[in-house]
């Protein structure tokens, strides 16, 4: 164990037992996000070590080293370390694209010798969550819409970002030629923004095209322009939640717009029942505050089909033809004075 690892547990240690104090507190903490578990080196002369990696893959290596993965404090005879804990042996894959000395078809066969992402995303996942299970984070991946749906940690994470040198590649040089580091900007982004392929939303709106599309309604949350993240609201490895929203009910919602939680005297429960997306589109909207239809009166039509109670001043201010009801049912998400929402 590290002495950075023991400070943090010690830490955790110092602020659990402050939680018995205030008792309120505890509820907020959470397991570190991930620690550092030993993979037991398979049986047999299977790995070849990440230095003759390098000696072909620079651009992987270069860029890999650059990432909190290289400094992973794991002793290599308990251990593997380096590009095999995760492409696992290979040796094999080595000493067969020496023995290929740029025969290209041989070079091809020797490709395959090692794992290389390419199949399964099940499998591929498996690869990091042998480590990446620890955190509240990553620990429901395996049961998550996107593994389900076909969409592993590395279609979303890179763990060497290179870029594919095109015009290169054609030529069919060597291999450490056909990818290169990507330019500074773009790197520095990678590094301190979780080894994201793209940065949000580009990333998620890559596949989700009809987010996109909703997004660009006059309407919307601020996440086209960056002062939003999807992962404000969703949980993008997955959680148990409708939508995989990050909080249970409509806390996603409430942590920001903290006036709507309530409790209130008089809820409406259209609010505490239905919830927000009763009312409004979470994404983006052609119509004012997100409401879910243009007029807000059929939007309450649509629940309050008959609101003509004898003592209501509905019919004598022909309210139906125009005007929002929200003219006089002014605090709509709830009252503390009034139940029907008056004021
Ligand atoms: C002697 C040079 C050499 C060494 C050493 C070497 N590789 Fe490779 N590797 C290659 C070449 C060449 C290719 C590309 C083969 C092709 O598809 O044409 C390749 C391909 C790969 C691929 C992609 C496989 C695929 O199916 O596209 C991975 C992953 C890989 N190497 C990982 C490693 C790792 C990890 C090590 C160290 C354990 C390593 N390589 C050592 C030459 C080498
Ligand atoms: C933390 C896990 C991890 C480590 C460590 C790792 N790789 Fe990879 N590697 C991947 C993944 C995931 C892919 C698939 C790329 C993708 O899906 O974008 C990959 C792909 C590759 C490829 C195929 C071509 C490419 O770049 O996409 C090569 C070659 C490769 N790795 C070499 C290496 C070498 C050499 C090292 C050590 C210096 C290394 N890898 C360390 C996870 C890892
Ligand atoms: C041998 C265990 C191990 C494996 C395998 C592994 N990781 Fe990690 N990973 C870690 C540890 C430990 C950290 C935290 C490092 C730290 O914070 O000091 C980490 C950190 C990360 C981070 C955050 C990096 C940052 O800069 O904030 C990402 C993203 C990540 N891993 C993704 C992956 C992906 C994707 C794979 C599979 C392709 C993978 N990991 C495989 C142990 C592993
Ligand atoms: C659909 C895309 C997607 C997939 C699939 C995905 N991630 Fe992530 N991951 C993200 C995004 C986006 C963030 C950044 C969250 C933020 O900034 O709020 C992130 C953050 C992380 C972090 C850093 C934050 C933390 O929890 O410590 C790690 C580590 C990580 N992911 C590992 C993984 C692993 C391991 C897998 C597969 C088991 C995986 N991710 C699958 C999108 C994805
Ligand atoms: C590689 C493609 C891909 C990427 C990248 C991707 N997704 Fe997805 N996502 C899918 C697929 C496929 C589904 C399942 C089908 C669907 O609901 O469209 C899905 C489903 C979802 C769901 C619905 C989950 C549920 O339980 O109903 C949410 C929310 C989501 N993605 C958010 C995100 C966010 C946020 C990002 C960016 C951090 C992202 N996705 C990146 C492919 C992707
Ligand atoms: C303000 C919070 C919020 C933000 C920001 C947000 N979402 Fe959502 N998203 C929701 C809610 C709430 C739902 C559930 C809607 C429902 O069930 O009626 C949802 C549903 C989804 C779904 C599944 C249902 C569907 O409409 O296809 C996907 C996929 C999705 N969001 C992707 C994204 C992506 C991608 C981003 C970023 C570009 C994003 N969301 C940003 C709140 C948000
Ligand atoms: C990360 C904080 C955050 C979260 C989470 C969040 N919102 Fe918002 N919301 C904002 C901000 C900031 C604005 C006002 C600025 C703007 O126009 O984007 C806003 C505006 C709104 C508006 C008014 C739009 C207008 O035109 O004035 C509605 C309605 C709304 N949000 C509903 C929701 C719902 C429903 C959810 C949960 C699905 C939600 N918000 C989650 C930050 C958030
Ligand atoms: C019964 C329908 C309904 C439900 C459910 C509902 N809202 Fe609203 N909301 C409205 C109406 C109508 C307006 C416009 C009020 C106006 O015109 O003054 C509005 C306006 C807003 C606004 C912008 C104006 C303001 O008051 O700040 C925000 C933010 C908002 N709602 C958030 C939420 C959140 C968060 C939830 C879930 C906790 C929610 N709403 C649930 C009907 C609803
Ligand atoms: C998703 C359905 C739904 C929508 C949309 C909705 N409501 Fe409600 N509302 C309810 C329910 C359910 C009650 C509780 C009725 C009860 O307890 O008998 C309620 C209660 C009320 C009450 C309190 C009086 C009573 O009958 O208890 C008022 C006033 C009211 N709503 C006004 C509105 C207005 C104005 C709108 C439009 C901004 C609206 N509602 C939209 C479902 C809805
Ligand atoms: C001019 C003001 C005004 C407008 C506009 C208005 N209301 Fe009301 N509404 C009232 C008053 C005042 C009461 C309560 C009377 C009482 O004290 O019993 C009421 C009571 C209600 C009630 C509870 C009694 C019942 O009939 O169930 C509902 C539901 C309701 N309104 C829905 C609506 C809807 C839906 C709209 C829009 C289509 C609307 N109101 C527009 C003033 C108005």
């Amino acid at each position: 164990m590290s002495m950075k690892r023991i400070m943090k547990a010690f830490g955790l240690f110092v602020f659990f037992v402050g939680g018995l104090a205030a008792q309120t507190r505890l509820a907020s903490t959470e397991p570190a996000s991930v620690s550092a578990i030993a993979i037991p080196p398979a049986s047999g002369d299977v790995y070849a070590g990440a230095d003759r990696c390098r000696s072909c893959h620079k651009a992987e290596f270069t860029q890999y080293s650059k990432t909190k993965h290289a400094t992973l404090d794991l002793h290599a005879k308990e251990s593997v370390t380096g590009c095999e804990m995760c492409h696992g042996g290979g040796k094999a894959h080595a000493d067969a694209e020496e023995a290929a000395h740029g025969d290209e078809a041989k070079e091809t066969a020797a490709a395959k010798l090692i794992f290389s992402f390419q199949g399964n995303p099940k499998k591929n996942s498996e690869r990091c969550m042998q480590c990446h299970q620890s955190s509240r984070d990553q620990k429901e991946f395996g049961r998550s819409t996107h593994l389900q749906h076909g969409v592993g940690c590395n279609e979303c994470h890179a763990t060497h970002l290179v870029v594919a040198n095109t015009a290169a590649a054609k030529l069919r040089i060597p291999q450490e030629d056909f990818f290169s580091v990507p330019q500074v900007a773009e790197e520095n982004r990678w590094l301190h923004n979780s080894l994201l392929k793209k940065q949000q939303p580009e990333l998620c709106f890559s596949c989700h095209g009809n987010i996109r599309a909703a997004f660009a309604l006059p309407v919307h949350h601020k996440v086209p322009e960056g002062l939003m993240k999807c992962t404000d609201c969703h949980e993008t490895h997955g959680n148990s939640n409708r939508a995989t929203l990050r909080q249970s009910g409509w806390e996603t919602c409430t942590q920001c717009h903290a006036e709507k939680r309530g409790p209130f005297v008089f809820e409406h429960s259209a609010v505490k029942v239905e919830g927000c997306t009763a009312c409004h589109t979470p994404h983006g909207s052609v119509n004012r505050m997100l409401l879910a239809r243009r007029e807000e009166r059929f939007l309450c039509l649509s629940c309050h089909v008959n609101p003509f109670g004898i003592n209501v001043p509905h019919s004598r201010l022909s309210f139906q033809e125009r005007g929002d009801c929200t003219r006089c049912h002014s605090v709509i998400h709830g009252s503390n004075f009034d139940p029907n929402f008056l004021h």
